[in-house]
């Protein structure tokens, strides 16, 4: 089996789903906490499955990290178990610091004493995938080239600070006591499941609502999008293939403004699900307050991913987008649960 953590998330939950797609595939354990992001509607097709194990807890929670790994003995951990949203950690930082940096601290130390009792093949072939992301590298003028693995790490938000330390203890640990590691930082993903905070779900969910699509300050920012589904091809190519100790920028060669990205889902809208009155969504666009500290350009050089592993994303921003905007407007029970809140009643019943 493999230990994923943060498995009923956005990426999490699309690559427990695109792995178990394979009926060949190793069974799943999924370790997540379900906060706010995480919501087991995503992994509803799965109820009845038995590759795929579901635990609720905490990866800060040692006694229960320790007892998963004895008794399920994964080949493999993928941590995806993060707060994420770069929103939130201007708000409140203390779960950011909490989760991203004491939690993998945590699953670390406890996946180092599984890894050393280990023995022959088992040890061999063990691994801890970290996920991470480009915005540890830090902001890009226009001018720039893209962020290769070396560059320097600039964090500038509590979130990209907590990320860019988690992704120096796996490496510490590696350099340190030999842990296996592999690490990859990845550009902003969209797709199906995505939770309706994020700019994307959110701008198409507010357009549908007649609701203002609100673009922070002029617009301009500049990020590289790559579809989920991608994301996890190349996740599954580095567990496979991935040289230890090594890290890997996955990206979509795909750099747009924010105003465009959402000038184009508004179009897609147009066209899918016309406005009743006639007019466009993009009469919806408006202009609000920028983000603090907002970071200028993200961009990905993913040459070496290709080079070494052969990997390169199947989606073009045109393609992916439009199969997300489509995946929205087919999927309205899983909006529903996630605007109305009641995706969190499973937790309620089960644990309360
Ligand atoms: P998400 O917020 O949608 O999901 C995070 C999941 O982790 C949720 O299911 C949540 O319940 C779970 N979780 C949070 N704290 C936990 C804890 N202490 N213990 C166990 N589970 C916990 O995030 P996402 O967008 O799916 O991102 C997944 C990973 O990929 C994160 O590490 C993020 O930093 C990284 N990443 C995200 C993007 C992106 O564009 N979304 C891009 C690059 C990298
Ligand atoms: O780059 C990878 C990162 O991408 C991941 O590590 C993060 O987990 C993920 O949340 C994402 O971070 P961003 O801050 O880039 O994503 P977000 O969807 O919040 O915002 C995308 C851009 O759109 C950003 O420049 C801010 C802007 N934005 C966002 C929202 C929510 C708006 O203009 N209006 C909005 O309402």
């Amino acid at each position: 089996m493999i230990l994923l953590t943060g498995g009923a998330g956005f990426i999490g939950g699309n690559f427990v789903l695109d792995w178990l797609a394979n009926p060949g595939a190793e069974g799943v354990i999924n370790l997540d906490k379900l906060t706010y992001a995480g919501n087991l509607a995503t992994l509803a097709s799965l109820e009845n499955d038995p590759r795929h194990v579901f635990v609720h807890g905490d990866i800060g929670d040692r006694d229960l990290v320790k007892q998963l790994l004895a008794e399920h003995k994964p080949r493999a951990i993928i941590n995806f178990a993060a707060e994420s949203h770069v929103d939130r950690s201007i708000h409140g930082p203390s779960d950011f610091v909490q989760t991203n940096i004491v939690g993998t601290f945590n699953l670390l130390e406890c996946a180092r004493e599984y890894w050393n009792a280990l023995e022959g093949d088992a040890k061999q072939q063990f691994r801890f995938h970290h996920v991470s992301t480009d915005e540890v590298y830090g902001s890009l003028s226009g001018t720039d080239p893209a962020f290769t693995e070396n560059h320097p790490y600039e964090p500038n938000s509590p979130y990209s600070a907590s990320k860019a330390a988690s992704d120096h203890l796996v490496r510490a640990w590696f350099h340190t006591y030999g842990f296996p590691v592999v690490t990859t930082n990845c550009s902003n993903n969209y797709g199906p499941y995505h939770f309706p905070e994020k700019l994307i779900p959110l701008v198409i969910l507010n357009a549908l609502n007649s609701k203002p699509l609100p673009i922070y300050g002029d617009g301009q920012q500049v990020r590289d999008w790559l579809y989920v589904g991608d994301h996890c091809s190349a996740i599954r190519e580095v567990l496979a293939k991935g040289k230890l100790g090594e890290t890997y920028n996955i990206g979509g060669w795909n750099e747009k403004a924010n105003l465009d990205v959402v000038k184009t889902i508004c179009f897609i809208l147009d066209q899918l699900k016309p406005r009743i009155d006639g007019k466009p969504y993009a009469d919806q666009i408006t202009f609000v307050k920028d983000r603090p500290g907002h970071d200028r350009r993200y961009a990905i050089d993913a040459s070496k991913i290709e080079r070494e592993l052969g990997w390169r994303p199947a989606e073009t921003f045109e393609t992916g987008i439009r199969k997300t905007v489509q995946w929205y407007l087919d999927n309205p029970q899983w909006v529903d649960g996630v605007v109305s809140g009641s995706y969190r009643d499973w937790l309620q019943k089960q644990y309360h």
